[in-house]
């Protein structure tokens, strides 16, 4: 009698995927990212008061926004998970840095999702960052759904910010409402998707959810309310009904079209519809190439990825947690899974589910899914875990550094935690650390995507392994790793403006002070070969 055991378990596991939402929110610094994610969580329930998630002085903290530096500079500059239920959804958001500097985090936070929630602001429209966002979006296809932000104050015109979508990111844009009046009289949305409108009213210091009222459209009071703003306000109602693009969803999944609200998350006009939507759109948890071909989520096998890993989450535990998005199958707790990596079987124990800096055990999760793993130096960046037999998942693309420095530790006698400190970050992805290759002057250069990352190294040395440290930059601005005949490379002698260091592993690795110089040693040294570091471990790997 197993075969009715086995149908339930995987009509549970179609059960489970069905109800799934895996998401990141994109948006330019500033354009309402945390408070669009407080007040998701708000509406959701997760919360209870808007603001008051954290005893913070600032209301605009979020629970995913939990970093020191991030809090004295007012930046989320790390990603975590947040997971809540909302009408039998399980929802998963991720949250990723708003800060340019910090992309390259974003970007692997965004090879986990499955759907985006593209945030502007009114008055500025697409911005440099939604740019680069986007563009990483697009490069996976991912569905994106536009809340355009800050209605409650003077902003462009609607038409002209779906154009702008339209022209600059090569997307169709639908909009499912439409909003009434603008800046201070911002009342409320026509819903584009049924023949009402939707008020909102403010709510003290914003932390409640906004009382809504739902009436017919064409409605009395709001011709008395708008005054001479309702007469366009029913032209362009017409035009959007009669003319407007049609939403496809079979756009929408490719990443071609993108529907879009406009709200305040400020004021919380506009949320609630939102999230809705959000639930009805957004695709449960695709398929992930494979080794062994698409890995489907239904299929019974369980399998998952690293996307990131994150020491000292909570100061209470000091510990490093590895970030496991499930692709397929049933996850339990203390399973014995396939590392592919190391190729050896590791047991699931302590297996954590998130909510932002907030932790707790869990026996089971499936696919879309972010499991917390304690990570005692097993998980990288990119690792597959699976049950079955062994597979891995396409790798993560990684970002060349492109800004270098010298670390100087400041306190000599803590040169245990100083390297500790090192490795850990570099584990996680932060920087990367090269060394003189003679050993003599031990002192780690840091290679980082963008300089605000030195910061952040020091910072967290400082406040998590209580060593004071000092970078100094250096001139280069790209790292190549060097193979070839020993002999050949031990004859060179390296023009000014390069410098010769070694990674963690003993490679050879040469920095330049230009594109212009690399092409000179590239053409001089011919029988060398010069490679980004995802090159070299792929050749490595194979
Ligand atoms: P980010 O995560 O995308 O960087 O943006 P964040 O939510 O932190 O919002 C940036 C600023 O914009 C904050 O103001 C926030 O209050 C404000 N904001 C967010 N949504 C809205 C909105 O719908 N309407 C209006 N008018 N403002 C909005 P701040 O002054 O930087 O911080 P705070 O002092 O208000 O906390």
């Amino acid at each position: 009698m197993s075969l009715p055991i086995e149908k339930s378990s995987s009509d549970e596991l179609a059960r489970e995927v069905a109800r799934r939402r895996t998401f990141a929110i994109i948006s330019h610094p500033d354009a309402g990212k945390t408070t669009l994610t407080e007040k998701l969580l708000l509406y959701a329930g997760a919360v209870h008061l808007a603001g008051a998630v954290h005893a913070r002085s600032h209301q605009r903290a979020s629970r995913s926004d939990w970093m020191e530096l991030e809090q004295a500079r007012g930046i989320s500059i790390t990603s975590t998970a947040l997971q809540f239920d909302y009408q039998g959804v399980r929802v998963n958001l991720l949250d990723t840095p708003g800060h340019q500097d910090f992309s390259e985090d974003t970007y692997r936070t965004l090879m986990a999702v499955d759907s985006a929630v593209m945030v502007l602001d009114s008055a500025k429209g697409i911005e440099p960052q939604t740019k680069k966002l986007f563009a990483v979006c697009r490069k996976r296809n991912i569905p994106i759904m536009t809340f355009i932000n800050k209605m409650d104050q003077p902003g462009r015109h609607p038409y002209e910010l779906l154009e702008e979508i339209e022209q600059t990111l090569g997307m169709t844009a639908v909009p499912f409402n439409w909003p009434i009046g603008e800046g201070a009289g911002f009342l409320g949305l026509y819903d584009l998707q049924e023949p009402q409108v939707l008020f909102f009213q403010r709510t003290l210091h914003n932390q409640k959810r906004a009382p809504m009222r739902v009436e017919t459209f064409p409605h009395p009071s709001l011709a008395e309310t708008l005054g001479e703003a309702y007469g366009p306000l029913q032209e362009e109602i017409a035009l959007l009904t009669g003319a407007g693009t049609k939403f496809d969803r079979d756009r929408f999944l490719a990443g071609q079209l993108t529907p879009v609200f406009f709200g305040s998350a400020l004021t919380n006009f506009g949320v609630e519809p939102f999230l809705n939507a959000f639930l009805q759109l957004a695709p449960p948890p695709s398929p992930r190439m494979s080794s062994r071909g698409l890995m489907q989520p239904t299929d019974e096998k369980f399998s998952g990825f690293v996307f990131k890993i994150q020491a000292n989450m909570d100061p209470q535990h000091r510990d490093r947690m590895a970030f496991l998005r499930i692709v397929s199958g049933r996850f339990e707790k203390d399973m014995m899974v396939h590392h592919a990596r190391l190729d050896r079987k590791i047991r699931m124990t302590r297996p954590h589910r998130l909510f932002g800096r907030d932790r707790e055990t869990i026996e089971e999760a499936y696919p879309g899914d972010v499991v917390g793993l304690v990570n005692p130096g097993l998980f990288a960046i990119g690792d597959t875990l699976c049950s079955g037999s062994p597979l891995a998942f396409d790798a993560i693309p990684q970002f060349p550094p492109e800004c270098f420095g010298v670390l100087r530790s400041q306190d000599l006698t803590k040169q245990k935690q100083f390297q500790k400190g090192l490795q850990q970050l570099e584990e996680e992805g932060v920087m990367q650390v090269f060394y003189s290759p003679d050993h003599v002057r031990r002192e780690p250069v840091l290679a980082a995507v963008g300089e605000l990352q030195f910061d952040v190294v020091a910072s967290r040395l400082e406040t998590e392994y209580g060593v004071k440290t000092l970078v100094e930059r250096m001139p280069f601005v790209l790292a190549r790793w060097v193979t070839g005949d020993p002999d050949v490379i031990a004859r060179i002698y390296w023009p000014q403006d390069t410098r010769r260091l070694v990674d963690r592993d003993g490679r050879m690795v040469m920095l330049f002070g230009s594109e212009r110089l690399l092409s000179y040693c590239m053409k001089e040294y011919a029988s060398l070969k010069f490679q980004l570091r995802e090159e070299i471990e792929k050749i490595q790997n194979s």
